[in-house]
């Protein structure tokens, strides 16, 4: 498998494909702009720093397990087809199956200004067909340079409309939670989520004293994370998606959840997710498709 994907996709020295402890398949990307690694399962961007940054400008938590059928702490899990609970199916998985079955490879280059392309797609199963029983194909492109870029792609492919939820849950690195602002989402709407769920408006720029777990609705602007301690800005743009969820779960939670990164690992991530959520959701009409992209850099403050 290791040899395949290798032989189909391998470029030397920029993408190789290597298999973990766990048994699942990881992409190492590296060239001049940057470097990123992929879990196959899930297509889940797990890191992410352009040559600029000394650090990281995706987290990934020290304590992240890699398993079958599991989601990883950090990097940016694929929410989809629904973000959150299931509307009615308690049982089906939080944020959606996409992060935690496998996809395959369908391409991989090199561009001309030195970026490496890898673009996935979800296979489809029995088991993804029993909570999504819909003709269709997700696949992610990603773009990694000193831009990383990431386009979610929803194709209809039956003759029936269906309505998604969806988020690239981007865990972004941070200094402290103490010491950044998100800018960005002034003036916006957000559902609460913290203590039941209420309807509030954004003053000013977001600081965080404690749990935090906001869904911005109808936004689509960009959104700048300034980090006074790591002192750089994240700029956070994207298109096609309406919902930012701003999320840290601060220390009860992150005690609670086992693997943040102990001890205070929590303190340096925050998400600030790229979303089509709750009445943001997307309808795609039969034989439509819709694509939410997002594009990361980073620059000093
Ligand atoms: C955020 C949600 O998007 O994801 C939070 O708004 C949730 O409510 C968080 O706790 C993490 O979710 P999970 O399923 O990856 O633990």
């Amino acid at each position: 498998m290791i040899r395949e994907l290798n032989t189909q996709f391998g470029i030397k020295g920029h993408l190789e494909f290597v298999e973990d402890a766990s048994g699942l398949i990881l992409a190492k990307i590296s060239n001049d702009q940057g470097s990123a690694s992929l879990c196959l399962q899930g297509a889940h961007l797990m890191s992410w720093q352009p040559r600029s940054q000394k650090v990281p400008v995706v987290w990934l938590s020290k304590d992240a397990k890699l398993a079958v059928g599991k989601s990883i702490r950090g990097g940016a899990p694929v929410c989809w087809p629904w973000f959150g609970a299931h509307a009615t199916e308690s049982a089906f998985p939080g944020h959606g199956f996409a992060r935690t079955v496998p996809w395959r490879v369908i391409e991989a280059g090199q561009d001309v200004g030195g970026e490496t392309r890898l673009a996935l797609r979800l296979v489809a199963s029995d088991k993804t067909r029993e909570q999504w029983p819909h003709a269709c194909n997700l696949d992610l492109n990603v773009v990694v340079g000193e831009t990383l870029r990431m386009e979610l792609i929803t194709e209809n492919t039956g003759s029936s409309d269906f309505v998604i939820g969806e988020a690239l849950h981007t865990y972004f690195q941070i200094g402290d939670i103490g010491a950044v602002s998100v800018g960005g989402l002034e003036g916006c709407a957000y559902w609460d989520k913290v203590g039941g769920s209420s309807l509030k408006k954004q003053e000013g720029e977001i600081r965080f004293s404690g749990e935090t777990d906001r869904v911005y609705i109808d936004t689509s602007a960009e959104c700048v994370i300034r980090d006074e301690k790591l002192k750089r800005r994240i700029h956070i743009a994207k298109s096609g998606s309406h919902s930012t969820v701003v999320w840290t779960p601060w220390i009860e939670k992150a005690n609670k959840m086992g693997d943040m990164g102990q001890p205070d690992g929590w303190r340096e991530m925050l998400c600030v997710e790229s979303a089509n959520a709750l009445e943001n959701q997307v309808k795609v009409a039969a034989g439509n498709r819709h694509t939410l992209i997002v594009e990361y850099h980073a620059a000093p403050l």
